[in-house]
């Protein structure tokens, strides 16, 4: 197995209206970010505070679109599929053409990608699937329209790409770094235990909880604004990379 693992991405642009249906350019300015964030390659690197240099890692993990169907036929590795539906929600509808959205790509093999307009849940940016926890039929991760990517309809402060950087991570097995709970465990001893979510940007650091020196804020697994995350830790490399070969192993031929 190579250091690094590529991973095959189809992106379902599901729109109502035409403003939704965003652009190759915008689809592949996302791409970039995931690229670029997953390598340790975000220009914002520089800003991890010094007591968390040590743990932030490259994952050794890119993402490239699809280049082939999964009958074999070239593609640019991104459908459109216009829908009635104005408003959709996280009951995966967007991941079934007959309610409204579009079929999955074999999800044994390609990282799907939904973009949709979440209306009335304008507070949930995306969501995405754990490895083995729902159907393979609705594997993979959703993202508004206005939270993909970096131009286009991107919308400060989540206009970075971050959100599908955070989904993905849930896809290979990440937890929120506070472990949805009080001083929860996310499973990752390098992230240090936090009594909480932060949003927004904080302006201070250390900025301690429950019992550690400071939260770790700026992690892609966290909740705060785009422009304030720039880390995954090797803890989370490992998890990650562990889900890939054991959970997904059909993602690496
Ligand atoms: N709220 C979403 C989730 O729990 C994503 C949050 C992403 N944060 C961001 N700065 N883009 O999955
Ligand atoms: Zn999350
Ligand atoms: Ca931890």
């Amino acid at each position: 197995l190579a250091d690094v693992i590529t991973i095959p991405v189809v992106v379902h642009v599901v729109y109502n209206e035409q403003t939704q249906n965003i652009s190759d350019a915008q689809i592949a300015s996302q791409i970039e970010v995931l690229n670029k964030d997953f390598r340790r390659l975000n220009t914002d690197a520089g800003k991890t505070p010094a007591m968390f240099k040590g743990v932030a890692a490259d994952t050794e993990i890119e993402f490239v679109l699809a280049k082939r169907t999964p009958d074999g036929e070239t593609t640019t590795g991104i459908t459109r599929t216009q829908t009635s539906v104005t408003d959709f929600a996280v009951d995966d509808k967007m991941k079934f053409s007959s309610s409204g959205g579009k079929d999955a790509w074999n999800t044994e093999k390609y990282l799907n990608i939904w973009v949709v307009h979440f209306a009335a849940f304008e507070d949930v940016l995306g969501y995405g699937q754990f490895p083995n926890s729902g159907s393979p039929l609705t594997d993979g991760v959703v993202v508004d329209y206005r939270y993909f990517g970096t131009t286009g309809t991107a919308t400060a402060p989540f206009n970075k790409g971050r959100t599908t950087t955070h989904e993905v991570g849930h896809w290979l097995n990440l937890f929120h770094i506070w472990g949805d709970e009080d001083c929860g465990d996310d499973a990752v001893a390098d992230t240090p235990t936090q009594e909480t979510e932060n949003v927004g940007c904080p302006s201070t650091f250390p900025l301690p909880s429950c019992d550690n020196v400071s939260d770790m804020y700026m992690n892609y697994m966290d909740y705060t604004d785009d422009g304030c995350m720039n880390l995954f830790t090797a803890g989370q490399k490992a998890v990650m990379r562990s889900a890939l070969i054991n959970l997904r192993p059909g993602l690496l031929t």
